[in-house]
């Protein structure tokens, strides 16, 4: 087992599913055992219900997609009765970490203390990098300040591990810099990049919002560039995410010094894509560690 950690929480192999793209964790437990995994992050969570952006949401280019969701997901409220009726986490035999947003600093303090009283969570991953939200892409971590303030507020709240996933938009370095000085116990680099799409024949833009998050193996010469600089800057661990879509491309990851891994795109064209990163790493590391390049 090509076992790793995160603050106190041992992973144990690093192949976590990237959030948003595993839904609340419906959509694949007909594809493999969840247990197999590191750990799984479920679609990211808002303190009101979100209905999410009109359609269309999804965009499909040469290697890559375009989605602009807008956050839809059952709110906190519904989640939180969910579990406590019908805990399926208990049988998944992996960590779950969930994801959260909101509209403003005190939202992250709120969910952070809810989900800290939820036992079968492992750790929360903050996510202040939403493109699809706010007007013209905008996210939360387009100032450095916000980062500290959001991720400071929430670690006096919490004790379980928080991640925090940044935007390429933004100085990554700086903003990890940031998350780690406020008591971050890992930064995820990163969320998609800007994008569009324009339909010629309509002379319009296809998302209502303009902008969309995009992702896929596209970026992943970019993401490789952006996990090597930040783990470069920073001590506390990175987890990786941007188009892996084989065991060698999550290896490349790990020698770009990432200690974590989130698949989300390829896993929609290749659900069991995770399980096979899983078993390639395994044989790859051939028992030892991987360790990352200088
Ligand atoms: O639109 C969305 O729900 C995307 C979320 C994200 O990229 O964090």
């Amino acid at each position: 087992m090509y076992e790793t950690s995160v603050g106190s929480l041992v992973f144990k192999n690093p192949v976590l599913t990237a959030s948003g793209t595993f839904g609340m964790g419906e959509s694949f437990a007909d594809f493999y055992d969840y247990s197999l995994l590191g750990g799984v992050v479920l679609k990211t969570l808002t303190p009101q219900p979100r209905e999410g952006n009109p359609p269309p949401r999804l965009y499909e280019t040469p290697a890559g997609l375009l989605n602009s969701i807008g956050l839809e997901n059952e709110g906190f409220d519904a989640f939180e009765r969910r579990i406590k009726e019908n805990n399926p986490f208990v049988s998944w035999g992996t960590h779950v970490i969930v994801s959260i947003a909101g509209d403003d600093e005190g939202d992250f303090a709120l969910l952070s203390q809810r989900a800290s009283r939820i036992r079968e969570i492992a750790a929360l991953e903050l996510n202040l990098s939403c493109p699809n939200v706010h007007a013209g892409g905008m996210t939360f971590d387009a100032r450095s300040e916000h980062v500290y303030r959001i991720v400071a507020s929430v670690r006096e709240r919490v004790e379980i591990p928080v991640f925090v996933k940044l935007s390429p938009q933004h100085d990554m370095v700086a903003n990890a810099r940031e998350a780690e000085r406020a008591g971050a116990h890992a930064v995820t680099i990163s969320n998609t990049f800007l994008g569009m799409a324009i339909d010629s024949q309509k002379r319009s833009f296809v998302f209502a919002k303009k902008f969309a998050g995009f992702s896929g193996p596209a970026v992943k010469p970019l993401a490789l560039a952006n996990v090597y600089r930040v783990a470069q800057a920073v001590s506390i661990p990175v987890v990786a995410s941007g188009g892996i879509a084989s065991g060698e491309d999550a290896a490349e990851f790990l020698l770009a010094g990432a200690r974590l891994l989130e698949i989300g795109t390829m896993a929609f064209v290749k659900p069991r894509l995770v399980v096979e990163v899983v078993e390639f790493l395994e044989k790859y590391s051939q028992g030892g560690r991987i360790i990352p390049l200088q």
